[in-house]
Formats: C-alpha cells, structure tokens, sequence
C-alpha cells in the first residue's frame, strides 16, 4: 500500500441515538470520517478520526474563493447483511474529472477507495435496512493555503463523510424551467462537481419555492434554449414512445444514475435518445398530447418523476406516469441491484469486506 491509513476508532457510538424511522436527509452524520492532506507535492497522511468539527485558518483559501469540490454516492445492505456501494469507481473519476477543472490534484484510486472501504467497514452499522433508506456518502476536497491572494494553490484536503438517510422526494416534483438566471455555459464549470456551482443556484431555488416550485429546470447559458439538467439531477422526457435525454456537454453532470438508466432502459429494450433538445420541442409536444411523461435521475431521488414544468408563467401539467411505465420498473430493478434483491448483471456494486474486528 502506497498510502497506508490510521484509525482512531470512537469510544462509544452514536449510532443507537438515531431514529432509522424518521431520517431526514444530511442531519445526522457517521461515527467516522476520512481524511487526507496534500502537501509537499503529495497526498499524505491518510486517517480515519471520529467524526467531529475541524479546525481551519480563516485566510483557508476555498473559503474566499470557492475551490472546493464534492461527490455523492450511497451504501447499501446486501439480504445478508453485507456492506455495499454502487458505481464507486464512477465517483472516484468524476472527482479527478472535477478536480482538473479546478486546478486541484488528482485523487489516486487507492487513497478513495481504500479510504471509502476501510469507513464503511466501521460505520457499516450506519447503513439503514429500511426500504429507500440508504447511508449517503459524501466525499469531498477543498484547497487549504492559509493565504489571502489569487495564486495557484499548492496544499488540499480530500474528507468523506456519511450521514443515514430515507427517501428524498415523496411525491412527484413541481419544476421551474430557468428564464432569467443561468447556472454554466460553454467553456465554464457545470461538468464538474464545483461547490460554487451549487452557490449560484441558492437564489434562484429560493424564488422558485416561494412561487411553489420544487427544482429548476436548467436552460444553456448563452441562448436560454437547450435543455440541461435540474438542480441535482439529469432530466428525461418520454416523447412519441422513445426516452429523450440531453447529451453530455461541458454544461451539466455527467451522472452516473443517468448512465445507469439508460443502460437499464435499452437493457428493458426502450428505446433511447441522447441528444440536444430545446425547451421549444418540448413544449410543443406538450401542447401536441405527444409529452408523455418526464422524470430527472441522481442519487438522492435516484428517479424522480415530474408533475409540472412551468416555463415562462404557464404550468404544463404533466400526465401522470402509470405503475406499469418502463419508468417505474427501471427504478425498481435499480433498487434491487443496489440492494442485491436481485442479479446485477452489469457488474455495478462493491461489496465492502468487513472485518470481524470492527464488527
Ligand atoms: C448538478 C447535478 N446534476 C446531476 C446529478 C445527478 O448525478 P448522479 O446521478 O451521479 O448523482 C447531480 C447529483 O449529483 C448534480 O448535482
């Protein structure tokens, strides 16, 4: 190992004072957390420490200029009991692929994956049983200079935390496409999982919930045209029997409940179009009947099914997707993967060796 880990275990869990039947999502954390500094031109001093407050100049670099960076997955439990988490190499990349964009180092495999294993290893008692329950992960990295001054940055800390939760949207979500503000365009961040990314949309979600909105629809930043993603998650519309998706660009997430979907969709033989789409095609076969359902795909909703788009003042109240849709069956048998209530054919979970000792 090129990068051993130390732990410090906690004397006394706080795992018995969490209500598993009424989680609420990101208010309770592991007993754990991981962490590594990059410094003197390497990724050092890797440790597992009880999870708890950390102790930061206030000159720390990524706190004026935002050079932080993030990922989210989630651990399951296999029928067995056994520890398990989905697509992890998926979010390792997708680190390094954001880290790049902001001028930050690359993460090496081992010190994500063996950081991740080793904290879900302990704080696999962490991990809901419940159905929709899961224990989200959230690895993340953030440039620590005690400096205050526009220079590249020379020292970084990756972390991993965890919190148990239940499920995220409970019913189908009410979506404000964007007509005034814009979150990435060509050539900026909105590929990568950059903090401020999530920063410049606070006010627009804020406007948009005091209106009666759930998310906000994103259009692309030069021609309010092209359709993008939602707040967290890729977007989907099922128009004329085929599932339309937006292609990848440098503007939205690359994400992998998307990738997933569509591998299960044209598994399920539905037939699936990755491509540009305007706003305008949409609201056309809106008003043509041809609009049969729409759903946005992450994580933490996993699939989330669309009630409503209100573009420009008018709300296009969307059929509701029927239980039998393919929608609902890819949701179901994703679960079931990353569950283990079913085969997994594609090869996406991981299971987490858990050492008696920990147990
Ligand atoms: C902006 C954005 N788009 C899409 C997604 C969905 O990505 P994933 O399926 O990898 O969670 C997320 C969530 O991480 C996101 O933050």
């Amino acid at each position: 190992m090129n990068y051993p880990i130390s732990i410090e275990k906690v004397s006394y869990s706080r795992v018995h004072e969490v209500d598993f039947d009424n989680l609420l999502f990101g208010h309770s954390y592991g007993d754990h957390m991981f962490i590594a500094d990059y410094y003197d031109g390497d990724w050092r001093d890797c440790r597992i420490v009880p999870y708890g407050d950390i102790s930061l100049s206030p000159a720390t670099t990524f706190i004026h200029y935002g050079q932080s960076i993030f990922e989210g997955m989630k651990a399951y439990k296999a029928p067995d009991g056994t520890p398990q988490l989905f697509r992890p190499e998926r979010n390792q990349e997708r680190l390094n692929i954001s880290a790049r964009r902001m001028a930050m180092p690359d993460l090496p495999k081992e010190i994500f994956m063996e950081g991740l294993n080793k904290l879900i290893e302990l704080d696999h008692a962490w991990i809901p049983t419940k159905e929709h329950c899961s224990l989200y992960v959230r690895p993340f990295m953030f440039a620590t200079d005690d400096y205050i001054g526009i220079k590249p940055t020379q020292n970084f800390r990756f972390m991993i935390i965890t919190s148990p939760a239940g499920a995220y949207y409970s019913k189908p979500v009410r979506v404000k496409v964007a007509d005034k503000y814009v979150r990435a365009f060509s050539g900026g961040t909105g590929f990568a999982k950059a903090a401020g990314n999530y920063a410049a949309t606070f006010l627009p979600m804020k406007e948009a919930r005091e209106q009666g909105y759930d998310q906000v629809l994103w259009l692309d930043g030069r021609d309010f045209k092209y359709v993008q993603e939602i707040g967290t998650m890729n977007i989907f519309f099922i128009m004329d029997d085929t599932i339309v998706t937006p292609k990848v660009n440098d503007s939205l997430l690359d994400g992998i409940t998307r990738d997933s979907v569509i591998q299960l969709l044209k598994h399920l033989g539905a037939k699936v179009e990755e491509r540009e789409l305007t706003i305008d095609e949409i609201v056309t076969a809106y008003r043509e009947g041809k609009l049969e359902g729409s759903f946005g795909t992450g994580t933490a909703a996993t699939i989330a099914p669309v009630a409503t788009y209100n573009y420009k003042g008018e709300d296009l109240d969307l059929p509701e997707l029927s239980q039998d849709s393919i929608i609902y069956k890819v949701k179901s048998e994703l679960e079931a993967i990353k569950t283990s209530k079913t085969e997994d054919p594609f090869g996406w979970v991981k299971k987490v060796k858990v050492d008696t000792e920990v147990v």
